[in-house]
């Protein structure tokens, strides 16, 4: 059964992700929809495609007001601006736009790229999020990166100077990286960061080469105590520098967190929009999963024949919906409303396991009455979840 769709969401939050699938090389560790061509791609083209499935998609969803919009890849900082600029005229043509809106679009840190960031500003673009990865040389050359760390912290100065609000992502727990080498970069980024800052733990995604490598013994990562050092090390100075985690791996100044993933994270409705997106849509009192075709020629050649590139569109069940609040929500410092979960799931959770977690110092509940994970379970959050979703 389907759950009425204001119980979940709140109505003012509406973002719409659009996905940019290509990127100059391929990182090793990477497991996003993301593919290199050869050829020059044509981005008329794309543009004629991306605004087909917006109209298709508003067409389900008309009369959102859009508080964010995401460009994601993939690279979308190889997208030319006008290319970015036409993009988000589609999305107003279709729906309206917040005056504050949240417009963030995902950069590489190249001279390249930055030499864009104007354009994207006069495009409407308010916000970039930055794969600088790691200040450190070797440590980019055995990630795969085309940029060297002064290129990238070059991109973060450019982009600071252009941009009110930026974030960079690094990636830690690489090969042979102690605590201490990565409190000094840390350190170091903070003093270049500005309002947000992801820090990701390196994973190891099947079918990637470094899954191959570490399958074959010839890339180790830091076991799982000195993982837990170094996420340790991580909350410490954040915390220390003014930007604590508001969420597992996001950090930022009070009111700097990304608007975009908080519409995730709260379970929020939101458009995806181009190859290989997903999106949560709320249709006749149902919510629907909806996720397109990733290959970006068939995905083009789907929107071409169809007006959409849908490969599922399915509603989801009361349960998947409450095991999403979960899931999601429980990875916010915020944590969740209960009451919410409650009135989704149609039943509260059980006190009993709240309790069992509460007492081994994994859950805690907040004077406004929210539950949320305690500092010692985020390190296990998925099993925390399957306790509480069971
Ligand atoms: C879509 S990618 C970033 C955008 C841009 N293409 C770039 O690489 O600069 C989003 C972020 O996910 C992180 N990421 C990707 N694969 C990862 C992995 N296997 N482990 C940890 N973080 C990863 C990286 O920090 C990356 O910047
Ligand atoms: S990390 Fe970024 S640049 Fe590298 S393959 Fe993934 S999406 Fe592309």
């Amino acid at each position: 059964m389907a759950s009425r769709s204001a119980d979940r969401a709140d109505a003012s939050q509406f973002g719409v992700y659009l996905h940019w699938p290509f990127c100059l090389s391929k990182c090793p560790y990477c497991d996003f929809n993301s593919h290199v061509r050869r050829a020059a791609i044509d981005e008329a083209r794309f543009v004629r495609a991306f605004a087909a499935e917006i109209a298709s998609t508003a067409a389900r969803v008309p009369g959102r007001t859009v508080s964010s919009i995401f460009f994601g890849g993939g690279t979308p900082s190889l997208m030319q601006p006008q290319t970015v600029a036409a993009v988000l005229d589609a999305v107003a043509r279709h729906w309206r736009v917040a005056p504050d809106a949240e417009i963030t679009l995902e950069a590489n840190p190249t001279s390249v790229e930055a030499s864009r960031f104007r354009g994207y500003r006069a495009a409407g673009v308010n916000r970039v999020s930055l794969g600088v990865q790691a200040l450190d040389d070797r440590a980019l050359a055995e990630l795969g990166r085309l940029h060297s760390a002064r290129e990238a912290l070059d991109a973060v100065g450019i982009a600071r100077s252009v941009f009110d609000r930026i974030s960079f992502d690094l990636i830690y727990a690489r090969p042979g990286q102690t605590p201490q080498d990565w409190a000094g970069e840390l350190k170091c980024a903070l003093v270049e960061a500005g309002e947000h800052l992801s820090l990701y733990q390196l994973t190891i995604e099947p079918d990637t080469p470094f899954a191959s490598l570490h399958a074959a013994g010839k890339l180790k990562i830091p076991d799982e105590d000195i993982a837990r050092a170094l996420y340790d090390t991580t909350q410490d100075i954040c915390a220390a520098h003014g930007l604590p985690a508001y969420e597992i791996s996001n950090h930022a100044r009070p009111g700097g967190e990304c608007r975009h993933n908080l519409i995730y994270w709260r379970a929020h409705e939101y458009a995806g929009i181009g190859p290989g997106a997903h999106g949560r849509l709320d249709i006749d009192g149902a919510r629907y999963a909806t996720a397109t075709e990733k290959r970006p020629e068939q995905w083009l050649a789907r929107v071409e024949n169809d007006g959409h590139g849908l490969v599922s569109d399915d509603p989801l069940t009361r349960e998947e919906i409450a095991d999403e609040l979960l899931l999601m929500g429980l990875r916010l410092a915020e944590g969740i409303d209960p009451a919410r979960y409650a009135v989704v799931a149609g039943r509260a959770l059980d006190p009993a396991r709240i309790a069992a977690l509460q007492e081994n110092g994994l859950v805690e509940i907040t004077a406004a009455g929210r539950l949320r994970v305690s500092m010692p379970g985020f390190p296990i959050l998925d099993a925390v979840v399957a306790d509480l979703a069971a």
